[in-house]
């Protein structure tokens, strides 16, 4: 695997906003064949870095490399047209737009020449429905807007349209992060599918459950610096979790929680004690307080 060429390459990567460095000093290596999961807590730099790659922003220093040749896109336009294709969440699709349209936005098939050329819509529906089906997604009707598809079937647009046009590399920021379990399911198992069609695959989630079934590799960024790569081998999920969590925040976490069980069963210890008879001896009035608790219901 190491003698291979890595389909994309970030060599020592920084990008500053003016004052703010939002990335600095990264290197990632992605294979043909390879889901690569990038990690990080919130603001870690992980959009910046994607975006860095698919040539929304240019790298302040440092140098990547698509293929083993120096790649630097002006616009995300450049870096489509190199083989790089990038999902966003939000922007990737127009829901009120059918779903054909969508698919082969910017790029329809064309019947006719000269003053004639016009779209091909019927070729192009055929197209847009072949492909949707290919993932397991039967669309009755390609000209329905894509606003009619469920979250996760939008995704699945976004995705087949990259793989259709022959991206080489696919970006995916958070594409099942507003998803149930079962559209989820639904990307990552075209997800996996990409990545046996040799795509070369950045895949970024906050959900280890999704993290885990699908990568090949991990890579950890933290602060706009990056804490490494890891092989999934070399892992274990809850090795993950905690560097997706932060180790340390989710050790406290732990404590709370071990406090709030503690508390619960000294009050269930409690109330089981007030609901024994209590012998007239002591009173009778040995906790009121808990008999009013049961009383009020709470
Ligand atoms: N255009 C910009 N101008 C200035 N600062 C920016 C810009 N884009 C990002 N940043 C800063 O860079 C840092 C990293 O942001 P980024 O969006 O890459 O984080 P992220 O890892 O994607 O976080 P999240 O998980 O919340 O999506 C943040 O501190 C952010 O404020
Ligand atoms: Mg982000």
């Amino acid at each position: 695997m190491t003698t291979q060429t890595p389909m994309i390459e970030m060599r020592s990567v920084s990008k500053h906003f003016g004052s703010v460095i939002a990335l600095s000093d990264i290197s990632m290596q992605v294979y043909a064949g390879e889901v690569m999961c990038l990690l990080g807590d919130n603001g870690a730099g992980k959009s910046t870095l994607i975006k860095t790659l698919s040539g929304v922003h240019q790298p302040t220093h440092g140098e990547m490399l698509l293929d083993g040749e120096p790649a630097r896109f002006k616009s995300p336009a450049y870096a489509l047209d190199a083989g790089i294709a990038t999902v966003f969440q939000d922007l990737a699709m127009v829901p009120l737009m059918s779903i054909t349209r969508n698919f082969f936005m910017g790029r329809e098939p064309t019947v006719g020449w000269g003053p004639f050329k016009r779209i091909d819509w019927k070729y192009a529906d055929r197209i847009a429905k072949q492909e949707m089906s290919k993932i397991g997604i039967d669309v009755r009707d390609p000209s329905q807007p894509v606003g009619t598809l469920s979250g996760g079937e939008r995704q699945c647009v976004a995705i087949a349209r990259a793989v259709y046009f022959g991206a080489k590399v696919l970006i995916l920021d958070e594409p099942t992060s507003a998803l149930g379990v079962k559209q989820a399911s639904v990307v990552l198992r075209y997800i996996a599918k990409a990545r046996a069609d040799g795509l070369a695959v950045i895949f970024i989630t906050h959900n280890v459950h999704h993290a885990f079934p699908v990568a090949d590799a991990f890579t950890l960024l933290s602060r706009g610096g990056s804490l490494g790569s890891f092989r999934k081998e070399e892992v274990t999920r809850e090795e993950v979790l905690n560097m997706m969590a932060g180790g340390a925040e989710l050790e406290s976490l732990d404590a709370e929680l071990a406090e709030f069980q503690r508390s619960d069963r000294e009050k269930k210890a409690n109330s089981a004690a007030a609901d024994q008879p209590t012998p007239k001896a002591d009173g009778g009035n040995v906790d009121e307080s808990a008999e009013k608790r049961l009383a009020g219901g709470y």
